[in-house]
């Protein structure tokens, strides 16, 4: 039981009595925890995920003497996580519970006698906005740094700079593993203190079954036969995504109707979006057994009590930016060693524990040690718009824990202005702010923002999800031929686009609302198709849908996005996708051959449907380099569509500038061009506006020396007489020097006509 004194302002004395559990390893450390702290300006704190680090630290700090005048910020990688610590925590302080609150992007439950705030850290980084030095906390507490998240990382940095001008402000980091060397480093080797966990061994079982297509049905029939074997025990199974998680939980409860699964069990999704009350059924104690369905929000943010046994299948969705291709993919992947160490360590705190891994050893060893932070696995473009909305300035000046290459910071500015994303000055643009707050990447978030122009916002959210997978279309090697040929009932003729828009509608057929699962795979096996891609790819478009339904609740600029309810024309929907895809057009040189940006060699992958039949220009969505560089995903488009999507990126030249009679005005032939590519080969238009003074020049000798100005002017006519009288007496009497020459009449106009006139139009207003 520790206990404080305090005098606060008013003289009132107050008692801090905080109860810890002993049986959480932290609470062993608890007075050494207590004593760096206060000697310390940073303190890391690592230990086994359920030792106690959330849970107990903001307590201790309270304790140590913080909180007082200040609070003490707890940041936390998930809302979900967020929201539930706070209630535990201030369930474990009793009636100083009022003294605990969380803020989250959609609520918060501050008041102000709060003293310990959980929050995300995407929150404590928009607060640093308004407040660069955090003035409100004496006391930040990172937690799960070892997630190594952009915010985590931008968070780390402002740190850095903080505490230089905030001497009484603590920070503590804490981090479930290993590498917490890396976060000592940055913050001048700062003292580390390890929380030994206290571990019961767990029985690691590999279960390979092959395709590993299917696992949500592989992990039904594990929970079964361990539950058919080891008897009843608390169970969590770890899935990739939410419909997953949705699936897996309908195909158990089912098995409970048949008796593979005790009557009384409890079979619980966990997944961040998870609403809150369905959220605390999770952490519930309760007599009856349990069988939690989760992502990886319980890895390591979120420790389910009374675990028994863990089925893990090994993947989770991880953003990856694939640097050759420069495309951002949210694929399902096999999670690192450390990862899957993680998810079996769960059902070892209360007691010995089983872990059934759907995947061999083998694929264990071959994978990698640790998930690769966030900065190094992103986007430059993405990193640098959100910098940029938060305030956090050029990366490349940014202390990083890990900084990425100057490089892929320029590309990432490149790409940017070429979204129409900052100014020249590398400020936001209004739309770039926008695409700041969905969290896509930069380039769909462009689409989408087009899209909605275009009121295509429908089909540009299915192929925008479809974008951000792997194909779903599978080829193997023996059954390429029959593979191509099942492609073909949605495979469209003029854009591997549409492609996607049509295999989503026959999907839908069989596998929406109405469908049922057994007819969706039954149709993938016979389609050629990864039933676990197209799983994926529902599961993204749901995301989007939900991420541009978030934002009408947006309060500043919130911006509607409503889908239209009848089909857009396709051509719409391609300009949608070409506004992302700029950098990606080409011109037809030869068949499959074009000429892309920067002179680049272009060829039609032959996978498209366009191959053989590409017209003048296509864009692509993809550039690939393998032996050559290839155009994937491609749509013919008319060359038209291009300038008023690049305005900003096209450059004009000007040739041969002539005096029109008929339009009583100077035209001259302009030239647009697009990273080298020639989009608008010739059309005349108006010189006048461009260059005033060499029009003027033209419409000086042409329209007036030479006498083509047009219409009736009686001073012109009235000046023409005279030359033709003129000119007859220099014949009659052959004395030279009675009329001017042309020299002479141009400067004779040029002295006269006002700088601002170089038309018919202009001059009539005199
Ligand atoms: O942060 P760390 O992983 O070190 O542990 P923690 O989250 O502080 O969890 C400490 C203990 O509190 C574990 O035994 C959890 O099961 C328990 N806990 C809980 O029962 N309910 C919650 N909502 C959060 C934690
Ligand atoms: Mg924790």
């Amino acid at each position: 039981m520790g206990c404080s004194l305090d005098r606060d302002e008013g003289g009132y004395v107050v008692v801090f009595d905080i109860k810890y559990d002993d049986a959480l390893p932290i609470n062993n450390e608890r007075a050494r925890i207590i004593q760096t702290i206060q000697e310390n300006q940073v303190v890391i704190i690592a230990g086994a995920t359920g030792s106690g680090k959330t849970t107990q630290l903001p307590k201790m700090c309270l304790d140590a003497g913080f909180g007082r005048k200040k609070m003490i910020g707890c940041t936390q990688p998930r809302r979900i996580a967020a929201t539930s610590i706070a209630e535990r925590v201030a369930h474990e302080l009793g009636e100083l519970g009022s003294l605990v609150g969380y803020k989250i992007r959609f609520g918060a439950n501050i008041t102000p006698q709060t003293r310990i705030k959980f929050m995300t850290d995407g929150i404590l980084l928009a607060e640093a906005q308004g407040d660069p030095l955090l003035r409100g906390y004496d006391v930040i507490i990172i937690d799960e740094a070892h997630e190594r998240s952009l915010n985590i990382d931008f968070l780390l940095g402002l740190l850095q700079n903080i505490i230089r001008k905030r001497p009484d402000l603590k920070v503590i980091i804490t981090s479930a593993t290993i590498d917490t060397m890396k976060f000592a480093r940055v913050f001048h080797n700062a003292p580390i203190i390890e929380v030994s966990g206290r571990t019961y061994p767990v029985d690691i079982r590999y279960v390979d079954d092959g395709d590993g297509d299917d696992y949500v049905e592989a992990a039904v029939a594990q929970v079964l036969s361990l539950i058919r074997k080891e008897g009843a025990g608390d169970m969590l199974v770890f899935m990739p995504t939410e419909l997953d998680i949705r699936e897996c939980v309908t195909l158990l409860e089912k098995k409970v109707a048949h008796g593979g699964v005790p009557a009384s069990c409890e079979i619980l999704p966990l997944f961040g979006r998870l609403a809150g009350k369905a959220q605390n059924r999770v952490f519930r104690t309760s007599p009856h057994m349990k069988i939690v369905v989760a992502t990886n929000v319980a890895e390591t943010s979120l420790t389910v009590p009374g675990i028994k046994y863990v089925v893990d299948t090994g993947l989770a969705r991880i953003l990856s930016y694939n640097a050759r291709a420069k495309t951002t993919k949210l694929p399902v992947t096999r999670i690192s060693r450390a990862s899957c160490d993680q998810r079996a360590g769960r059902c070892g705190r209360v007691g010995p524990g089983i872990c059934v891994r759907l995947f061999s050893a083998d694929d264990y060893l071959d994978r990698s040690e640790y998930t690769l932070p966030e900065i190094l696995r992103s986007n430059l473009a993405d990193v640098i718009l959100r910098m940029t909305h938060l305030g956090l300035g050029d990366p490349a000046k940014f202390p990083f824990v890990d900084s990425p290459s100057s490089v892929a910071i320029q590309d990432g500015y490149k790409l940017l202005s070429e979204l129409q994303a900052i100014r020249r000055d590398r400020t936001l643009t209004k739309s770039g702010k926008v695409m700041a707050r969905l969290p896509l990447d930069p380039r769909l978030a462009c689409m989408i923002l087009t899209a909605r122009g275009e009121n295509c916002l429908t089909e540009m959210t299915i192929v925008a999800a479809a974008l951000s997978i792997q194909d779903p279309r599978v080829r193997p090697p023996e059954k390429q031929q029959q593979a191509d040929e099942a492609h073909k009932a949605f495979t469209s003729k003029v854009s591997d686009f549409e492609t996607y828009l049509l295999l989503w509608q026959k999907y839908q057929e069989v596998a929406g609302p109405s469908g049922s699962q057994n007819k969706a795979r039954k149709y993938c096996k016979e389609h050629f198709l990864s039933f676990q891609r197209m799983r994926e790819w529902r599961d993204i478009h749901h995301q989007i849908e939900q991420i541009l339904r978030q934002e009408h609740g947006n309060k500043q600029t919130p911006l509607r996005f409503v889908k239209n309810a009848s089909p857009a024309p396709l051509d719409a929907v391609h300009r949608a996708i070409l506004s992302g895809n700029l950098r990606h057009i080409g011109m037809r040189k030869d068949k499959n051959f074009y000429l892309g940006a920067y002179q680049k060699e272009l060829m039609l992958f032959p996978g498209s449907c366009v191959f053989g039949k590409g017209g003048g220009w296509i864009m692509a969505g993809e550039l690939v380099e393998t032996s050559r560089l290839y155009a994937r995903n491609v749509a013919t488009i008319k060359p038209e569509w291009i300038e008023p999507l690049a305005l900003h990126l096209c450059k004009k030249t000007y040739s041969s500038p002539s005096w029109r009679k008929k339009q009583g005005i100077v035209t001259v032939k302009e030239q647009v061009s697009l990273f080298g590519l020639v989009i608008v080969a010739g059309r005349f238009v108006n010189f006048g506006p461009l260059n005033p003074l060499e029009a003027r020049e033209i419409f000086i000798q042409s329209a007036l020396v030479e006498g083509n100005l047009g219409g009736h002017y009686t001073f012109l006519t009235k000046n023409i007489e005279l030359l033709a009288r003129l000119e007859e007496l220099e014949q009659r009497t052959r004395k030279r020097g009675v009329v001017a020459d042309d020299a002479q009449i141009f400067d004779f106009y040029a002295t006269r006509i006002p700088a601002d006139v170089f038309d018919r139009g202009s001059l009539n207003r005199l």
